[in-house]
């Protein structure tokens, strides 16, 4: 049986505002799936070869929950209007370009190697409508090394002209790219209707049964601007709120994932809640787009299941380390909207929400658990200046802010290492 042995200072996030510490530590894997972490290595192991990266810190890769890969060429632009001219204006043009298969694959690779360069191993991603470009992106996600769910996006009314698809053609298609997307093995689908506004009663309805019948997970936007939750009750007057448009179709179960819910008020939370729903909380996005800023702290508090997502592009930045750190920032922008009245993110917190909450929508415990698939980064930071020697804690709090380039010096994805640096 293969043996992963990786020696350096492991830390990682085993429960929410929790770290585990081991200086001098053995991360071992066998087949692909975490041993254990040790402060010494076992005997069973004497003789099996060590990777041995010094002082580096090894750290859990991360989970980007809510990524937008036809918007990759768009990143970093056009954040000067709101979410609906927004995706008008820059976003639904940008992404009709994905009808090219070439073009496709040129920018999905070049995608698909930063997210792994960043330490992104798993997603939950949106394509675009086209399914050629859709089976591109999860050929080219799967070569290099990130695993997770792709969607290929449904929107069969309030595009435009050379972004949108007849109700009967959207149904054929999904259907199609469900059977092609069947050779992936470390990438699956995800139903994908792109939010309320853009979906037909009847493409829901048959998306809702499709999620039933094939037990398949689903992704879209809930509760993201002002504007857009005004809209979907003009075009839902019977729901009286955003998530009942997805409830009502058999969209909203423990296999959901929902980006933003910015507004969502604690009605819209306990359904969450209680359904086993996960809200990914985009602050980038969020702040980027003037969208508002969500009480991520008080959805925590109440027991929801929250991970992250950089939103590219409407969140400017692929790094996980960039979003984590926006997440903590936007929790204290919350406080203060709040007069000081809730909490905000600690390092460790923002650090689980980046790494173990994400992996829990794929079936794995928090931390590097023994049982969980070998996802991991190795970090080395020897260069920064140090006020007073640092903490482990204190390390993974200065990478987190720092976030340097070329730090990450290997990644370990699905059991596999899938990049190392020079
Ligand atoms: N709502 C519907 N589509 C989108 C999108 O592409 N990005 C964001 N942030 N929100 C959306
Ligand atoms: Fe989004």
């Amino acid at each position: 049986m293969s043996v992963t042995i990786l020696k350096g200072t492991v830390v990682s996030a085993p429960a929410l505002g929790r770290l585990d510490v081991t200086e001098g530590g053995y991360l071992v894997a066998e087949a692909g799936r975490i041993a254990g972490v040790f402060p010494a290595l076992p005997g069973q192991y004497a003789g099996a070869a060590v990777e041995d990266y010094g002082d580096a810190l090894i750290l859990q890769s991360f989970a980007d929950l809510h990524l937008h890969a036809p918007q990759y060429p768009m990143l970093g632009m056009g954040m000067d209007l709101p979410l609906l001219e927004w995706l008008n204006t820059y976003t639904f043009p940008t992404e009709a370009r994905f009808a090219d298969p070439d073009y496709a694959r040129e920018i999905y690779r070049k995608l698909a190697r930063e997210l792994i360069e960043n330490g992104t191993t798993r997603v939950c991603m949106f394509s675009s409508l086209h399914r050629e470009a859709t089976l591109i992106l999860m050929e080219e996600l799967e070569k290099a090394g990130v695993t997770g769910y792709v969607g290929k996006v449904n929107m069969d009314q309030n595009g435009i002209p050379s972004l949108q698809e007849e109700t009967a053609v959207s149904k054929r298609e999904t259907l199609l790219w469900l059977e092609q997307s069947r050779r992936f093995r470390h990438v699956k689908p995800i139903l994908t209707p792109r939010f309320t506004p853009s979906c037909t009663d009847e493409l829901m309805v048959f998306l809702g049964e499709l999620a039933v019948e094939r037990g398949l997970p689903i992704q879209s936007h809930l509760s993201e601007n002002w504007r857009e939750l005004q809209w979907v009750k003009e075009l839902h007057p019977g729901c009286d709120r955003y998530w009942e448009t997805y409830a009502k179709y058999s969209l909203w179960n423990s296999r959901t994932l929902m980006a933003h819910c910015v507004w969502s008020d604690q009605q819209e939370r306990e359904a969450m809640a209680k359904a086993g729903v996960t809200a990914v909380h985009c602050p980038d996005s969020n702040q980027n787009l003037c969208s508002g800023v969500a009480p991520v702290r008080v959805m925590l508090k109440e027991g929801m299941q929250v991970a992250l997502g950089s939103d590219i592009a409407g969140g400017d930045h692929l790094s996980m380390f960039d979003v984590i750190a926006a997440s903590i920032r936007a929790s204290k922008a919350r406080r203060i909207l709040d007069n000081w009245g809730t909490d905000f993110l600690t390092v460790a917190e923002g650090w689980y929400l980046g790494t173990s909450a994400g992996a829990a929508f794929f079936g794995q415990r928090p931390g590097f658990a023994p049982g969980n698939r070998l996802h991991a980064v190795v970090l080395e930071d020897g260069d920064l200046p140090q006020p007073h020697p640092l903490t482990a804690a204190e390390r993974l709090e200065r990478a987190v802010y720092r976030r340097q380039r070329g730090a990450i010096k290997a990644v370990w994805s699905e059991g596999r290492k899938v990049f190392s640096a020079g």
